[in-house]
């Protein structure tokens, strides 16, 4: 069964447009942590909203959590509001996480927010003796606050934004495609499925691994009530449950449309 932490914001900050950082200690839950997990926050009074919300672990460093979320509706607007000293009601590590190989050439393709598994992942990447490429896609260079977080840690951050601003013009796929695919061993993403798509085409074409985490609706965070259940092949007679199934599956496990 999974750990209920109670958390206590140590900071929670504005990066980016709509984008923060929200840092807290959590010692059980980083205890347990293992990179492409959730955690799911109960946000707001008397159980106002019902549901709780389920936000990636973007690094894990001691005690220290830090998750990297954009604010989309009414929970992510309330978390922004959270203060220094103020309780973190959490429950997890939840879901299955990515497999960590070793001794690698690695890359990590991380769409928008989608970036958020990927840098707790490259972290312990990079204690496993890899070598670590992350390529990161945004609208704008506003979007990508993130470099020094990835670069700190000895990882090669390249990013494609769509006007231009920073890095490379255009998708982060098209940069992606652009790469010797003999430079690569693994692959890992998360972000827009479109986007994942683009990765799982490119890897099946050079026969690369890899995995994928899906972002999907959730209600119980546990696999107990559905709310999450999908295909991951069109053609499957059984559904998943991206909560307690996932969210992380091998890049050739779905079938999503680009
Ligand atoms: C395993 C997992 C990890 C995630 N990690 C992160 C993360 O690290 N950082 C981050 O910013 N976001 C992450 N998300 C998405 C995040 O959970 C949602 O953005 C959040 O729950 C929205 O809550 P809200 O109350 O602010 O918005 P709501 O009012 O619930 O919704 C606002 C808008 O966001 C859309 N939306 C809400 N939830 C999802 C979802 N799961 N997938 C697609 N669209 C959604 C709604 O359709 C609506 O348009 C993750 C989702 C999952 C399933
Ligand atoms: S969210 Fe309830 S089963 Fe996944």
């Amino acid at each position: 069964m999974p750990a209920c932490s109670s958390g206590i914001v140590r900071s929670n900050k504005k990066v980016g447009p709509d984008l923060w950082e929200m840092e807290f200690t959590a010692p059980d839950l980083a205890r347990e942590a293992n990179p492409g997990q959730f955690a799911h926050i109960r946000l707001g009074e008397n159980q106002d909203p019902l549901l709780r919300r389920p936000l990636s672990l973007y690094d894990v460093d001691g005690d220290l959590i830090t998750l990297f979320y954009k604010v989309v509706g009414r929970g992510t607007e309330i978390l922004s509001r959270y203060s220094n000293g103020q309780p973190l009601d959490i429950m997890g590590p939840l879901g299955k996480g990515f497999t960590l190989v070793q001794d690698r050439k690695v890359l990590l393709v991380g769409g928008g927010v989608g970036i958020a598994p990927l840098l707790f992942l490259g972290r312990e990447l990079m204690a496993r003796n890899n070598q670590v490429i992350v390529l990161h896609g945004a609208g704008s260079g506003e979007e990508t606050c993130l470099e020094s977080r990835f670069t700190g840690l000895g990882m090669d951050y390249r990013t494609a934004t769509m006007d231009g601003s920073l890095g490379f013009k255009g998708l982060v796929t098209d940069l992606m495609v652009n790469m010797d695919p003999g430079s690569i061993d693994y692959i890992y993403t998360c972000g827009p499925e479109p986007m994942m798509a683009a990765v799982a085409d490119f890897a099946a074409r050079n026969r690369l691994p890899g995995e994928l985490s899906l972002e999907e609706y959730m209600a119980c965070g546990v696999g107990a009530c559905l709310g999450c259940a999908r295909k991951l092949k069109a053609d499957d007679r059984s559904y998943i449950k991206v909560c307690h199934d996932g969210p992380v599956f091998p890049l050739d496990s779905v079938n999503i449309a680009p």
